[in-house]
């Protein structure tokens, strides 16, 4: 069986992108299930309703979502009708919406579940070990595999993390850095690893924003606005290859553009 994990929508030119190749990667690589983090596709921050249901209706099993998850206004209240968007699962419980999803293709049940790292982040989170292997074993028996995100922005904690659930999920997958990692491999236990599947939207940019106020910022400090940037848009994914019984045989990074 095949999973397509496909990393940070940024924006417009994110969304379009996804709902312009999801169908035609669907087909031609036969993939059974679409998970995709949406936390920046609305402006670059955060995601929205109508936003869930154009992704959704293009392909997308289940939507993710990171440290940007609140962003846009009134978003917390539309959460809980999707029952195919969850939040990071180790955000306090006081949290609207799930902390994991569980999606069913072919007989097979995928566990999805997001959990944010705690070193060089600012959200207010638990420890994502002990709230992964708290969620794990809540589940135990309603799952055949596992897909758990680590959003994060230390390697050390994303490798971690990884080996921390190697043998016991299907893959641990990274995102939030909008810069893809060249690491993609099969742990000692057969998990699929990647510290980082990088973005999906405008790759001419600083993780997705237009070049130069974020140059200027960083010249003279002052405040600016950062808009989403046009420029090189790319769908960046992680594809996994597992077993029935949900260990992963293959990882391969991708990054496609549209045409
Ligand atoms: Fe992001
Ligand atoms: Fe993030």
């Amino acid at each position: 069986m095949k999973l397509l994990f496909i990393g940070d929508i940024v924006g417009k030119p994110g969304r379009e992108i996804v709902t312009a190749l999801v169908p035609q990667i669907r087909a031609e690589r036969g993939i059974d299930f679409v998970i995709a983090n949406g936390e920046n596709a609305a402006a670059g921050a955060g995601i929205t309703g109508s936003i869930c249901k154009t992704l959704l209706e293009a392909g997308v099993d289940v939507i993710t979502l990171g440290d940007h998850v609140w962003d846009q206004k009134g978003f917390e209240h539309e959460i809980a009708t999707f029952d195919r968007v969850c939040r990071p699962a180790n955000l306090p419980v006081s949290n609207p919406g799930r902390d994991h999803v569980i999606v069913e293709k072919n007989g097979f049940r995928l566990l999805v579940c997001t959990v944010l790292g705690r070193s060089f982040m600012g959200a207010k989170a638990d420890c994502p070990f002990l709230g992964a292997d708290a969620l794990l074993k809540k589940l135990a028996g309603q799952f055949d595999g596992a897909l758990v995100e680590i959003h994060a922005e230390a390697t050390s904690e994303k490798q971690a993390l990884g080996w921390h659930l190697d043998g016991r999920v299907t893959a641990v997958l990274g995102t939030h850095t909008h810069v893809a990692t060249a690491d993609a491999s099969l742990l000692r236990q057969q998990t699929a690893f990647l510290c980082d599947v990088g973005m999906t939207g405008p790759h001419e940019s600083v993780l997705g924003r237009e070049i130069e106020p974020v140059v200027g910022r960083f010249l003279d400090g002052r405040p600016r606005r950062f808009e989403v940037a046009t420029g090189d848009v790319r769908l960046s994914a992680a594809l996994v290859e597992f077993t029935p019984t949900g260990r992963a045989e293959r990882i391969e990074w991708l990054s496609l553009k549209q045409g």
